[in-house]
């Protein structure tokens, strides 16, 4: 096909020169270099759906308090290590106003953005017993968080939950975990990257199954309350943000500042540790750290050798964004709803022009539409629906790389622009013509 919206000979000629062989396996680095190098040898605008960044602006209430602790010479001083008291309390606020947990002050951990929250977790977890030392990925995941299992030398396992959702969930978990090796299981609700959303029915049975084998759940909240489907956002008021710190208390919560307040750019984030499990001693961490309990070694170990604490104003920004929100003074939950809006209209578009939602329900329910959504295109796969759709000015990344089993796409929605929906809808139009179905 030669008359593609982008010039079809320099898209061949710039995607060839990367020398990929699996197009389907470039990371999303590689494809938003491709795209930005074809935008400025074409001077055609590229419609982004790769990068997972926030497209909204910081939360203002976050970004006061920040300066304001600045501005009283805070950066000077090395930030306690166990988290500011004000944030670890209003951590505790927040997860109790909008998850209907209790999770002590004392458990709420400050760390440098979820993403240490799980290198910290995963390391911690796999250290307290000799022979568990594999994680359990609920894929499709965050590919980033497999990296960092490489990058520490631990081993992982994963399925693809596409096919066992419902009841079968809990056998397909217990297949792994009646091994004996597995030491923790990550998932991400809603779930980067085909936003799905487990149900209490299944986080109850993930839960038990996990008790079963004394197996820690790492819960990642990374997208938290955005499950627009159901109203997330009154503090203290049902219905509050699912997880599975309602069926068990041996449980890791990671709650990032960067996505439901727009702040990925401080870093910061709160791993809270059950109450249960933060106090609990195990034999391996014993062993290897001469004492303390899980909770203990988080922090002042393992913590403490990463980074030496969390970055101090960033933990003012978060505590004030918290209170807001408990105090029902932000809603925050408004302000992403805008993701909802856009994958609404996309998704449209996408399937007015023959392209299929590959993750699209919960069970009987359709899934929200939110942060990110699945496209697929019938008879093409995914790396090559992806290679195909450069010439068309949309890069978006292949579900391969999230450890996913299905032929399509992620699509992110916190780039698109106003005017790019019509953009787009131009655009698959030709795509359609030239790949009748
Ligand atoms: C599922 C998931 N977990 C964690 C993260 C990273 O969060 P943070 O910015 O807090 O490190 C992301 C970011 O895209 C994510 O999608």
């Amino acid at each position: 096909m030669k008359n593609t919206p982008v010039d079809y000979n320099i898209t061949k000629e710039v995607i060839d020169s990367y020398g990929l062989p699996d197009f389907g396996k470039a990371t999303i680095r590689e494809v938003v270099a491709i795209a930005s190098q074809l935008e400025q040898a074409t001077q055609t605008e590229f419609i982004h759906m790769e990068m997972g960044v926030p497209g909204l602006k910081p939360a203002q209430v976050g970004v006061d308090a920040e300066i304001q602790a600045l501005r009283n010479g805070i950066a000077s001083v090395y930030p306690n290590i166990n988290g500011s008291p004000e944030l670890k309390a209003e951590a505790s606020r927040f997860i109790k106003a909008f998850l209907n947990v209790d999770v002590d002050a004392e458990c709420c951990v400050p760390v440098t953005g979820s993403m240490q929250g799980t290198y910290a977790s995963f390391l911690t977890c796999g250290q307290c017993a000799a022979g568990k030392d594999t994680i359990l990925f609920i894929d499709p995941g965050f590919p980033v968080q497999k990296q960092q299992i490489v990058v520490m030398g631990y081993k992982y396992e994963s399925f693809d939950v596409y096919e066992y959702r419902g009841e079968s969930v809990a056998s397909k978990v217990e297949e792994y975990l009646s091994k004996g090796n597995i030491a923790a299981i990550i998932y991400s609700n809603p779930n980067n990257p085909a936003w799905f959303c487990l149900t209490e029915n299944e986080l109850q049975a993930i839960a038990a199954i996990a008790g079963k084998y004394d197996t820690i759940i790492i819960e990642d909240l990374a997208y938290f309350a955005m499950d627009f489907r159901k109203e997330l956002g009154k503090p203290f008021e049902a219905p509050y943000q699912s997880t599975v710190a309602h069926y068990t208390d041996n449980y890791i919560l990671q709650i990032s500042g960067s996505k439901a307040f727009s702040y990925a750019g401080q870093r910061i984030g709160i791993t809270a540790i059950s109450n249960k499990l933060y106090h609990r001693v195990y034999p391996g961490l014993t062993e290897r750290y001469g004492g303390g309990t899980f909770g203990t070694v988080y922090i002042h170990r393992v913590l403490y050798a990463l980074s030496s604490g969390t970055n101090h104003s960033a933990q003012f920004a978060l505590a004030a964004m918290f209170k807001a929100a408990s105090d029902g003074t932000f809603d925050f939950v408004s302000e992403v709803q805008e993701y909802g809006r856009r994958a609404k209209k996309l998704k449209k578009i996408f399937t007015d022009h023959g392209f299929k939602i590959v993750y699209d329900h919960d069970l009987d329910e359709p899934i929200a539409d939110g942060f990110y959504f699945t496209i697929s295109y019938p008879g093409m796969s995914g790396s090559e629906l992806m290679k195909e759709l450069i010439y068309y000015g949309v890069s978006a990344i292949s579900l391969g790389t999230t450890g996913s089993n299905q032929e399509g796409l992620r699509a992110c929605t916190s780039f698109i622009k106003e005017h790019q929906y019509e953009l787009l809808n131009e655009r698959l139009y030709i795509f359609n013509e030239n790949h009748p179905l």
